[in-house]
């Protein structure tokens, strides 16, 4: 029977890169994101391509209980989802009082709220059942404090403590989390954060965001519990164990520091 994968921020970068690679193997796909044209041209393109049961969900899970009526109306269309790809995210690469508070705040609901929701959801129907896989995004940005991206780092600790813990519960029940953390990657994140000019994209290198998804989908399906993504983001993750807090976030200060004026 064929299995299904959902997947949000599927509308580019990353959670793209999942949509092909699960449609590739067969299995129906679930699309969400906020840009219903974009998703129903993917949507057209992997029917086309794969000849599978595609859908989209046009949901922005920054709102309240979108995540609850995403999983309700999953439910109700009939899908029993086996894989949950939890990649909706941004970042917002300035000083924390240069920010609105409210994009902190959506940056919360999204990157955390909806993720931890989504987990709930869907790792409860998945426990019952005793089957399934959940994978979420968090990043290199899990590994210390950030300061100019406070609260993308902090939104990304707390995925990759969460992921952790769940992972070693839901096993319990038959069901893996693996955590992904990717370094900078070549999507519309730079953009979107006003990251792709630091530091970071600078001197880590960049990462195909195809390579990425190939990585974690491998890193999910072995139901390994973390997965870092580049030599460098191993390097950053084990050096970042051994020295002090305070030389991790004033190194993190400097990645996320602007290349060309900061
Ligand atoms: N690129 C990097 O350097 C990098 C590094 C480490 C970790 N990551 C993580 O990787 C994940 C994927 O990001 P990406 O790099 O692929 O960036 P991206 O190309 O900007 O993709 C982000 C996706 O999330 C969706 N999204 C944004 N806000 C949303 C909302 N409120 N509700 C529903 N969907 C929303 C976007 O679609 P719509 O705009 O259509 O809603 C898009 O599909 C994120 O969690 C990011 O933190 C990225």
């Amino acid at each position: 029977m064929k299995k299904t994968a959902l997947i949000t921020g599927a509308s580019s970068g990353i959670g793209l890169e999942f949509a092909k690679i699960f449609a590739k193997n067969g299995d129906n796909v679930i699309l969400v994101a906020r840009s219903g044209d974009k998703l129903n041209e993917i949507k057209e393109r992997l029917t086309e391509t794969y000849g599978n049961l595609n859908c989209c969900f046009v949901k922005d899970l920054s709102k309240p209980n979108a995540a609850k009526e995403l999983f309700d109306e999953v439910a109700a269309s009939g899908f029993e989802v086996d894989y949950l790809i939890n990649n909706a995210g941004f970042g917002d690469n300035r000083k924390y009082l240069d920010s609105d508070f409210e994009i902190h705040e959506k940056m919360v609901k999204l990157n955390v709220v909806a993720l931890m929701e989504l987990c709930y959801c869907f790792g409860k129907a998945m426990c019952e059942r005793k089957s399934g896989k959940i994978l979420n995004v968090a990043s290199v940005a899990a590994f210390s404090a950030g300061p100019y991206m406070s609260v993308y780092y902090a939104t990304k600790a707390f995925v990759l403590s969460l992921s952790e813990s769940l992972s070693e519960e839901f096993s319990e029940n038959g069901v893996s989390v693996t955590c992904l953390c990717p370094g900078p990657t070549e999507t519309n994140f730079g953009a979107v954060s006003d990251f792709g000019k630091s530091n970071a994209f600078k001197y880590l290198g960049i990462a195909k965001a195809s390579n990425v998804a190939k990585a974690g989908y491998k890193a999910m399906m072995k139901g390994k519990p973390l997965h870092y993504h580049g030599l460098n983001v191993k390097v950053m993750a084990f050096l970042t164990r051994f020295s002090p807090r305070k030389v991790n976030t004033k190194f993190s200060k400097f990645m996320n520091s602007e290349y060309l004026h900061k």
